[in-house]
Parts: structure tokens; C-alpha cells; sequence
């Protein structure tokens, strides 16, 4: 729920960042646990002009928005340049990002201290469900690409998008 936003009271904001080529499981818990810390949960996707995404930037927001609707605290746009900026445009202070492994925390530190020293945005490290600590949107797409089942790593959704998009494929 959305806390009222009246004289002296600020809605603590924060971001949950990524490429979403969909979507998974692992981030929806990261943005399930989120939402219940902060009043208002940013999901921000990023537009990489460089890279063809299997998903176009608009069939990812409308995932995004369906599977966390319940949440009732989320919202979903896309962004490009610097997340920092983004940040910076909605008065919103801090990153939550999932670790899922110490081998993410290397490229993770860097950016959080990056970003801090940019702008003093603060990033927060939440530990991955262990259920989703091998879980990734690449991979998900690899094992399905070649008929493995991925149905339990997705929203419902999500899954009967993949699947219709590689068989367009
Ligand atoms: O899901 P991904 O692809 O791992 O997400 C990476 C993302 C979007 C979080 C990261 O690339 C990012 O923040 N990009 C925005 C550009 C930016 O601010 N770069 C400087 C980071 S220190």
C-alpha cells in the first residue's frame, strides 16, 4: 500500500534496475521484498540501444506491470544514460539490488561505489532467495531456446510469452 503523501511526510522511494529480458522469478522476489520496505518501488528498465533484446522495452513494462500489480506499490518505466539520473529526476535515494553469488559482488561494489560518488545515491544489497541464486534472464532463455523447461524460474505470464516468442523464432 501506498503511504499518503501529505505536508512533511516524504514517500521513501527506491529502484530496482535491470534489462528484464523478461523478467524472472529471482526478480520478482528482490522486488516483492523491496516493496515492503519502501512506500514506492521504481522498476526501472533499461533501453541498451546496442543490444536487441529478445522482448521489446514495451512488452517488458507490461510484464513487469502484470506480475507486480499485487504489489500495489510498483512502478514500471524505462530509462536511459545513467540510472543516477533517473534517481536524481524522482527524488528517489537508494538501489536495491540482489547478490546472488559472491562472484556478482565484484561488478556490483563497483557501480554501487560509482554511483554513490556521482550523485550519493545508495545502493542496498538484498541476498537472493537461494531457490534463485542460479537464476538468470540469459540463461533462462538458453535452456528454453533449446526446449528445457524454465515453467517454475517464471511468472505463468511470463513463460507463455517465451515460449510464443521462440516458437515465432
Ligand atoms: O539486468 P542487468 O542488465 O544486469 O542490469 C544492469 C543495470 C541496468 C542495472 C546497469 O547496467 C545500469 O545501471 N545501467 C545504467 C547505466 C549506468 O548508470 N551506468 C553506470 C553504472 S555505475
Amino acid at each position: 500500500m501506498t503511504a499518503p503523501e501529505s505536508e512533511g511526510t516524504t514517500l521513501r522511494r527506491a529502484v530496482c534496475p535491470g534489462s528484464f529480458d523478461p523478467i524472472t522469478n529471482g526478480h520478482l522476489d528482490i522486488i516483492g521484498r523491496a516493496s515492503k520496505l519502501y512506500d514506492v518501488v521504481h522498476v526501472a528498465v533499461m533501453i541498451n540501444q546496442s543490444k536487441k533484446g529478445l522482448f521489446t522495452i514495451d512488452e517488458r513494462i507490461q510484464m513487469i506491470r502484470e506480475v507486480t500489480a499485487d504489489f500495489g506499490n510498483v512502478e514500471v518505466e524505462s530509462f536511459h544514460g545513467l540510472l543516477v539520473d533517473f534517481c536524481k529526476q524522482r527524488d528517489i535515494p537508494a538501489i536495491v539490488k540482489g547478490l546472488r553469488a559472491v562472484s556478482d559482488f565484484d561488478y556490483e561494489l563497483q557501480m554501487a561505489q560509482m554511483n554513490n560518488g556521482l550523485s550519493g545515491v545508495e545502493t542496498l544489497f538484498v541476498p537472493t532467495n537461494p531457490t534463485y541464486s542460479f537464476l538468470s534472464s540469459s540463461l533462462v532463455k538458453e535452456v528454453a531456446t533449446w526446449g528445457g523447461d524454465v515453467a517454475h524460474l517464471l511468472p505463468p505470464t511470463v513463460h507463455e510469452a517465451l515460449v510464443e516468442r521462440l516458437a515465432q523464432k
